[in-house]
């Protein structure tokens, strides 16, 4: 079978014909009909992750077909028995497990929830981790609810949209940022109120006069910009941060944390049963992830590519039947 497998800092990513993997006595083979990347692919291939091995496969994001159905996989391995945290063995699938940017894929049952009916292959392999990470974020952890007034950052990446959805369809008046004004006018078109570009000085200032604050943040950026989320908090607000793709926060200000009551939450991923209400949410409210683009798996250099530089707005797929 075709396969996308990591191999080095400095030779990535290569597409080469490898025997089926192995089954077990609770390991199917499943024929794998579309995947999805997410910025842990890149960050692998930039040698930015932890525990990274040569010649494994990666993808997180995948839908499989078994008896005529299509089934979305979760890619959390061995969440354990606390429904508050992970254990420590839990991994994402794609590293070090075998991924999905292969034809085929091991994999046990429980890891495969029921594609809804509303959903194409496409758009269901645009969903699992990105709607995992937000879902688990804005309803466990920051505790959601339709009177929130809602900010989420960068709104051009997977889980930022996959938050949109979920807080528009909670109810909730959301506000985005972005890079590009194109992003943020298509966020408009989602059910955002209006939002703000983060390379402008002084955006934070501007957002917060437009919005008039926000009780939930949901980011994944960190930094430096970070200490402006605290600015634009209203008192008691919850800021969700499930990514740091801007590095440490040197500069926060611990008297604005705690004169406005700020609680500053920290998630990643979540366990089965957040998959499970979270595929449910997605079919009763009929939300459509939103796909960016579609390739064959032999152009995963472009679509790699597309995500390093942040052109796109929502999941890059791949069709494997192409
Ligand atoms: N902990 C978890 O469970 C988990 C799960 C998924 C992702 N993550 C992490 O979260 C981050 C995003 O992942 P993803 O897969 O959603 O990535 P993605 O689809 O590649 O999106 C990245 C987005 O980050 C935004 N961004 C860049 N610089 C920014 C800044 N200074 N301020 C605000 N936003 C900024 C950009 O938004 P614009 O294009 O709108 O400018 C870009 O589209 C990555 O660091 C990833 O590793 C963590």
């Amino acid at each position: 079978m075709k396969a996308l497998q990591y191999h080095s800092k400095e030779k990535p990513l290569i597409l080469d014909d490898l025997p089926d993997p192995p089954t077990s006595s609770d390991r199917i083979l499943y024929e794998v009909l579309a995947s999805a990347l997410n910025h842990r692919d890149v960050w692998i291939c930039q040698g930015l992750y932890p525990g990274i091995q040569p010649k494994v496969t990666l993808g997180s994001d995948g839908v499989v077909k078994h008896n005529g159905q299509h089934y979305m996989i979760n890619p959390g391995l061995d969440w354990g028995s606390d429904p508050h945290l992970p254990s420590d063995s839990y991994t994402i699938l794609g590293m070090p497990a075998d991924g999905t940017f292969a034809e085929k894929i091991a994999l046990s049952q429980e890891q495969l929830f029921q594609t809804p009916g509303h959903l194409s292959v496409f758009e269901a392999a645009a969903l699992p981790l990105a709607g995992l990470t937000a879902y688990r974020l804005l309803f466990i952890r920051c505790q959601l609810q339709a009177s929130d007034r809602v900010c989420v950052t960068g709104i051009g990446g997977g889980v930022a949209l996959t938050a949109l959805q979920f807080a528009v369809a909670t109810g909730c008046e959301v506000w985005v940022t972005s890079s590009s004004i194109n992003k943020i006018k298509k966020a408009v078109t989602l059910g955002a109120a209006g939002g703000q570009l983060y390379t402008e000085d002084q955006w934070h200032k501007k957002l917060l006069k437009d919005s008039g604050g926000f009780d939930v943040i949901i980011d994944s950026a960190a930094g430096d910009g970070f200490s402006h989320l605290i600015a634009m908090a209203n008192k008691g607000a919850r800021i969700g941060i499930y990514g740091g793709s801007k590095g440490n926060i040197s500069n926060l200000s611990p008297q604005r944390i705690f004169w406005k009551h700020l609680t500053i939450f920290g998630s990643s991923m979540g366990n089965a049963s957040d998959f499970r209400n979270m595929v449910d949410f997605v079919d009763q409210n009929r939300i459509v992830p939103v796909v960016d683009s579609i390739f064959k798996l032999s152009d995963f250099e472009t679509a790699f590519q597309r995500m390093r530089m942040g052109e796109q707005f929502g999941k890059i797929v791949f069709d494997h039947k192409k």
